[in-house]
This record gives C-alpha cells, structure tokens and sequence, in this order.
C-alpha cells in the first residue's frame, strides 16, 4: 500500500513510521519546513521512546520519507491519513477543525485515481461528513471514500499501542474502502487484534467516548482519595479492591494531581460541547472536566498544608514537570497549575524534569531549574513528585533528606512507600493513603 500522512505531530509521526513498519511505503507531510528538515536529518521533533530508531530504520529501507507538499504523495496514495491538529478553540471549548479542512481542501485537488481518504485526528461527530462534502465540492470528479480511524495511542507507550493495540476501529459503509483499510492493517490483525468495523459517526464518537470513560475513571479516583484522606483509608487498596472485578478493571485507576496531556483534557470538553449542542449535555463528563480543573490547583494547597500552613518564603522543589513520564509533553500538565498556585503563596520554585525542561522554561519563566533531582531538592523546605518518571522511584532518600532545609515529602504519585519516607525521616504526604495523609517523622 502506498500511504500519504498528512501532518508529522505524534499521532502522524507514529504512526506513519509504524505503518512503514508494517511494509507500507508511507510519505509524511508537513507544512512546517524546520520540522520535515529536521526529520530528513534523523532528528525527532517529539520525546517518544523508540521513535527515532524506528523512524531511521525505516528511511533506510526506502519505506518512509518526508516532505512539505502533498500533491505528488497524495496522488500515488491508495489512503490518505489526516493527522493534523485538533486544538481547542480559543473561547468556547468546541475542537478546532480548521486544520482538518485546510488539509482536505488540499488533498482534494491532487487525489487521482480510487484513494481513501482517512480522518485519524479525533474529531466531532460528522466531521467526516464534512470533510466529504469539501472534498466533492473541490473535486466533483474525484472517486474517493472518506473514512474514520481515531487513534488510541498513548504518549510514551506509542509504537506500542500503535503495534499491539486491543482493537482497531474503522468508520465506514464503503466494501472498497474497508478492503484498502484491512489491507494498511493486515499485519496487524494477522496478530489477532481486532478490528471493529462501523458507521463514520459511531467511530468518530467511539474515540470521544474511550476518552471520557478513561477520564471519568481516573477522576472518580482521584475524588476517591480524598475521601480516602478524610476517612482514614487507603485508596491504592480501594483501586485493586474494585479493579479486580472484572467488570471494572484495574487500569487507570492510580489516584493522582490530576489528567493532562493533549488529549483528554481537549476531547472531554469537546465531547461536552456538542453534547450540549444536541441538546443531549453529558452530565457526568461535564463534572469530570470541571472536577478536574479544580484538582490541578488544589494540589498547590495540598503541598501548602504539608508544609505547615504557609510556603511564604519558602522553596519548594518540583520533581518531573510533564504530564507523564516518558515523554516531554508540558501540554496541560498538572505542574503549571501547581507551580503557579505555590508562587502565588509566595514560595520560591524550583524544579527538574528527565526530559521536558526545554518545553516547560518557557511556560514556567519565573521557575528556576536544576540539573538533577538532589540539586532541585537542595535546601528546599518540600520536595513534590509531581510526575512518576522512572528515575525518581529510587532516589537516596537519606541524601535527599541531607540535602533538603525541610525533609518534606508530598508525593503526588504515590510512587513511594509512606513507612521508607518516614524510616528516612520524611514528613510524607502521598494522595489518597491512610493516616489522613501527613506522617510525623520519626525522631
Ligand atoms: C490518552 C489515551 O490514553 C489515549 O488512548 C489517547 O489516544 C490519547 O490520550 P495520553 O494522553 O498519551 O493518552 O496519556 P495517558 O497515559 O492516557 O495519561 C493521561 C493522563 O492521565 C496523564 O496526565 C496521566 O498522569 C493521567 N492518569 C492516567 C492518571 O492520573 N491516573 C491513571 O490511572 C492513568
């Protein structure tokens, strides 16, 4: 199969170079010249374990290759992926499609020969329609399909997801075009993943909703433990109590600061839009949204109350600064809301992040940065692991505690055990664990 992928963000990168993987021959587009120059140099324009090796194998074996001009990929494509940006329009929430139809405008007028045409990016319900209808109006005589294939992949575990994922959704009604799609993901289902075939409204909405179920699970979890706080309980107990039932399930249940990231932060309020557009309004994802975007600052006081009340005068050092580990996305991060709600008590803030200072120095101009977590911990009067990157689970707590003014531990992710911190003389605050939360230290 001869693939055009439009738009070389994460979800186009990934999976352009995994579909190369497969033996596809595959062209990714972008219109930003620095970003496809850098790529032509083997360079990522993206933190993604595993990218840049799979992107450089697969240049050298001629299957995958990059360019800023659509016209002569799209018309030697049997599919044409539209992986452009959804971002949240500034004001009223709803998804911005612009991008999407700028691209099906252009590819309109280059497709030649049967070509389907395939919206990876999530968007609304009926996008599809409209994408169609741009691309009939632009090109009546045109013999294409348009067809919807959201991607479920996670940052920092893409190729993974994008290679092994538990179910591939087509949208359409075309047999011509579901036949090409079956064949861009032969490999794939060749290993048993399957592949759910269905209307291009019910696959566009399936992604919204994967996202909000996903989103709401976490958020019952995080109001979870703080009842937990209130009550004396253990909410990492609570999560495997409930997730073992097989109805339930254990995944995405690790009570936290709160969901960041490109996705659901954007596709819960976008959800809850139309939603509210068709006069259907999504109650509990509404919540979700809200609960949420309360939690982020709330933390900034959850650390203020582990420090005593106050944090004036103080410094407080932040461990890992983006949304999640394994990746340097700062989109949404739960450290931005922390960061400015400790700075606004009057604390001085410092912080170390494994892979996303670059992007974080400019979204946080007044934070200082350190090199490592023991220099970002010196002298600080708490430390916050604010994100569960690797490299923080098995820090020396005994020269941490050494290095710090104040051995303040609040451990957003609950990567630590409360009895360790408090062996080394932490005060330790993690979300959601028994003893109210704050341990005294032992003397
Ligand atoms: C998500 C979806 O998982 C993916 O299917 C979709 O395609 C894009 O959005 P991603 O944003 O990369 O992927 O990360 P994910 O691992 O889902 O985490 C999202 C946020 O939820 C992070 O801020 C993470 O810290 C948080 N989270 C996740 C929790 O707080 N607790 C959990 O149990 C799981």
């Amino acid at each position: 199969m001869r693939i055009a992928m439009i738009g070389a963000g994460y979800v186009g990168l990934v999976s352009g170079a995994c579909l190369a993987d497969f033996g596809h021959d595959v062209v990714c587009i972008d219109r930003d010249p620095a970003k496809i120059a850098a790529l032509e140099a083997g360079r990522m324009p993206i933190y993604e374990p595993g990218l840049e090796a799979l992107v450089a194998d697969n240049v050298r074996q001629g299957r995958l290759s990059f360019g800023t001009t659509l016209k002569e990929a799209v018309a030697e494509a049997n599919a044409v992926f539209i992986a452009v940006g959804t971002p949240s329009r500034r004001g009223d929430g709803f998804a911005d499609l612009s991008f999407v139809y700028d691209a099906a405008r252009e590819i309109a007028g280059a497709l030649s020969g049967y070509t389907v045409v395939v919206t990876k990016s999530t968007v609304p319900v009926g996008t599809g329609d409209e994408v169609e209808r741009i691309v009939r109006e632009c090109a009546p005589r045109a013999d294409f399909a348009v067809v919807s294939n959201p991607e479920f992949l996670r940052e920092g575990a893409a190729i993974g997801d994008f290679k092994r994922p538990d179910r591939i959704v087509v949208g359409t009604e075309d047999p011509r075009a579901e036949a090409v799609m079956r064949e861009v993901y032969r490999p794939l289902y060749l290993n048993a993943s399957p592949i759910l075939v269905t209307g291009r409204r019910t696959a566009e909405l399936t992604k919204y909703a994967a996202n909000a179920f996903l989103a709401a699970k976490i958020t019952f979890i995080n109001e979870m433990a703080d009842l937990c706080e209130a009550v004396g309980a253990d909410v990492q107990a609570v999560a495997r109590g409930i997730g073992l039932d097989g109805r339930i399930g254990t995944k995405f249940l690790h009570a936290g600061p709160g969901y960041g990231g490109s996705c659901f932060p954007k596709d819960t309020l976008a959800l809850a839009k139309t939603a509210q557009d068709h006069g259907m309004p999504l109650r509990i994802v509404e919540t979700v949204v809200a609960v949420n975007d309360q939690r982020k600052r709330a933390m900034a006081r959850k650390v203020i109350r582990a420090c005593g009340g106050s944090v004036r005068g103080k410094t407080v050092a932040l461990l890992g600064l983006t949304f999640k580990p394994d990746t340097d996305d700062m989109r949404e991060a739960p450290s931005l809301a922390i960061a400015a709600g400790l700075q606004d008590a009057g604390a001085k803030v410092r912080a170390y992040d494994p892979e996303g200072m670059e992007q974080a120095r400019p979204l946080l101009p007044t934070v200082a940065f350190a090199d490592d977590a023991y220099s970002c911990a010196a002298e600080a009067d708490a430390i916050v692991i604010v994100t569960e990157w690797n490299a923080f689970r098995g820090l020396d707590l005994e020269r941490l505690r050494r290095v710090m003014r104040t051995p303040v531990m609040v451990d957003l992710r609950n990567i630590y055990d409360p009895n360790a911190a408090l062996r080394h003389g932490f005060v330790y605050q993690g979300v959601g664990r028994s003893s109210g939360g704050v341990s005294a230290p032992v003397s």
